[in-house]
């Protein structure tokens, strides 16, 4: 597998912490320095469908394709207004591609989960360009009443488009079931034999728990996919890493013992934009002329579930 295409999207509603002083009991001073947030991007007229298509089509421009060149689509979300169709039957539709398409949910970490897809599937010819769409609105999970959790994240999508190639060095994924630490629970419809109790909650995340899983299982996963590759940190330009908290991502870097220069990051800008966090921030790097052909990229992400996939590619274009 090889990427050959980036595009993203972000609504263009701008919340900053100073604006959420006026209705929440916090500072800008507390979320600057737990979370290193100064803003968030929050969906209000757009469409997440809409953001997700605009993400796509850029990356198809990007990767010099249309959408009849696309065999397959895959959309990692979380949520989204509809639960069936699948996000990415829509997505399909707006592009004006003709292929099958697929909606994946492993959180926060579903870009890692959507390339080991695209890897199978390039690697049974059973398609030729795949693109990678996700698209997020975790703000519509999230209570605005409750400041530890509405305060941490933002809505956008990250694309990429992927071909065959022998650019995907390693992947790994992990999955560890751990419901109650981070979950969102939504309310169906009620039936005339339903007779059991049944919790509706906005989302519900023990955040120190998260906060321990997110480092370590980011560590280990890279320096699993480092031993195996026979690479070193210092082979590699960037760690792209989920970007859930500045904290977070700085005491992966202090584990890792790398430069601060080699750990991007644009959570203070977008807030934690869950699985489209990824690709937007790879996005920024290919728009902003940080990449060059033959760097090697680490990518780790971490999700709900508990999910995390890591994988390290090296740039194509
Ligand atoms: N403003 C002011 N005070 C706040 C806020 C806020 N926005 N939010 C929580 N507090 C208060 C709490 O009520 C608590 O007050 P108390 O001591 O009177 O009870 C106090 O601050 C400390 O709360 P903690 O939750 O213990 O604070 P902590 O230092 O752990 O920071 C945080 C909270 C930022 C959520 C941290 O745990 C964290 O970064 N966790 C990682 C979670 C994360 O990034 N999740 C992203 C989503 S999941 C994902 O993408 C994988």
């Amino acid at each position: 597998m090889k990427i050959i295409g980036t595009g993203s999207a972000h609504p263009k509603c701008a919340v900053s912490n100073e604006m959420l002083e006026k209705f929440l009991e916090t500072t800008d001073e507390w979320i600057t320095e737990r979370t290193g947030i100064k803003e968030r991007r929050v969906i209000s007229t757009e469409k997440l469908e809409d953001m997700a298509t605009e993400a796509a089509n850029k990356a198809l421009e990007d990767a010099g394709l249309t959408a009849a060149d696309i065999d397959y689509i895959i959309c990692s979300n979380v949520v989204n207004e509809y639960v069936t169709p699948a996000l990415s039957c829509i997505i399909q539709g707006k592009l004006g591609a003709k292929c099958p398409t697929l909606d994946i949910n492993a959180a926060c970490a579903g870009f890692i989960y959507a390339m080991d897809m695209a890897e199978d599937k390039l690697k049974c010819n059973k398609a030729k360009n795949i693109l990678i769409v996700c698209a997020e609105e975790p703000s519509r999970m999230v209570s605005w009443k409750n400041r530890s959790t509405c305060v941490l994240f933002g809505d956008g999508a990250g694309a990429a488009v992927v071909t065959a190639g022998d650019e995907l060095k390693a992947i790994r994924l992990t999955t560890e079931s751990m419901a109650d630490v981070l979950y969102y629970q939504r309310k169906l419809e009620p039936t005339p034999y339903i007779d059991k109790e049944e919790n509706f909650e906005p989302l519900v995340m023990r955040g120190r728990e998260v906060f321990k899983h997110a480092v370590s299982n980011s560590n280990k996963d890279i320096k699993i996919l480092l031993d195996e590759t026979g690479l070193t940190t210092d082979d590699i330009k960037y760690f792209v890493l989920h970007q859930a908290n500045r904290r977070i991502i700085d005491a992966i870097r202090n584990f890792l013992g790398v430069e601060e220069e080699r750990v991007p990051h644009n959570v203070e800008r977008y807030g934690n934009i869950s699985s489209a966090a990824l690709p937007a921030l790879l996005d920024e790097l290919n728009r902003g002329g940080k990449l060059q052909k033959g760097d090697k990229l680490v990518f780790s992400a971490f999700g709900a579930g508990f999910t995390t996939g890591a994988c390290i590619i090296e740039w194509a274009k």
